[in-house]
């Protein structure tokens, strides 16, 4: 059935764009650099930021990563912040998420510049979004999953959106994206969370379903209404004996039933992972061009 979404074709296409964008920017004499700034041996966040370095040095931009053991302190961790804000070198700044518990996330993304701020969790960006002032930085996640459905032309203004989850980086963000003003936008969103009565009816009506829950295949065939776009953010490791390592990776849907149904899907992996990457080099690119217009 050929009803997907392909988020890496489509990332590749945004990849091309960027790659054209840093080339213009180096014979201007720019170099694109993004810092990732990783604090401990999180496996899952070792990967993502490998991903990212990959990615990165694909487009030309330069990348640099700082390690710090799980026991970095707070304070160790904004003095580098602060460093790496002073140095004109860099453009963009990324605090791989989650942080050891002693060292408070609200304090590290807030002391990032905005103006450096590629991840979008700075709340001068996060308010810029709610205003609808553009001139922010978007987080990377909503903002692929809102590229994804611009490029496969699927019709967002009056339609009946679902995002199922209300965190920082995903849901509300999600949600503050889809209601906005705007061609591409001007949605009608509903967001589900654990408190929710009746989701699987919230979902049932929706047009576009985006689940960003963590809960593993939590979307079943019998939520979605037939025909409906349906975006899988979802990223949960579960116990399979016959995987290797006896685990395995499954998104928020339960893609092998609700494919047949949807009229369009994300595959996943293949689906949004792809386009986060590729959003946050546009953001860096951008944070780029606008330091030296
Ligand atoms: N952890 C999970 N998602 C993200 C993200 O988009 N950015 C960062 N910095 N950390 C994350």
């Amino acid at each position: 059935m050929d009803n997907l979404i392909d988020g890496r074709a489509i990332s590749e296409q945004l990849h091309a764009e960027t790659t054209q964008r840093v080339f213009a920017l180096k014979s201007r004499g720019v170099e694109p650099k993004l810092v990732f700034v990783r604090v401990g041996e999180d496996p899952a966040s070792k990967v993502y930021v490998g991903m990212k370095e990959r990615t990165s040095a694909r487009v030309g931009i330069v990348s640099e990563t700082r390690v710090l053991p799980e026991t970095a302190t707070e304070d160790e961790l904004l003095a580098i912040l602060r460093e790496l804000n002073n140095d004109q070198s860099v453009h963009g700044i990324l605090v791989q998420a989650p942080l050891p518990k002693h060292i408070s996330e609200t304090k590290i993304f807030s002391t990032v510049l905005p103006q450096k701020d590629v991840d979008g969790f700075h709340p001068v960006n996060v308010g810029k979004l709610m205003l609808g002032d553009i001139t922010g930085f978007l987080p990377c996640t909503p903002a692929g999953v809102h590229e994804l459905l611009i490029r496969s032309q699927i019709k967002i203004p009056g339609a009946e959106v679902v995002v199922l989850g209300r965190g920082n980086i995903v849901g509300k963000p999600m949600a503050a994206i889809l209601m906005q003003k705007g061609k591409n936008a001007s949605a009608t969103v509903t967001i589900c969370h654990s408190q929710t009565r009746d989701i699987a009816g919230h979902c049932r009506r929706a047009d576009i379903i985006v689940a960003a829950i963590g809960v593993a295949e939590f979307v079943k065939a019998d939520m979605v209404k037939p025909g409906a776009t349906v975006i899988d953010v979802g990223v949960n490791r579960i116990a399979d004996p016959a995987a290797k390592g006896g685990s395995r990776l499954v998104g928020d849907v339960d893609f092998a039933r609700v494919q047949p149904i949807a009229g369009r899907i994300t595959p996943n992996p293949g689906g949004v992972g792809p386009m986060t990457i590729a959003m946050l080099l546009q953001n860096t690119v951008r944070a780029a061009e606008l330091s030296s217009p």
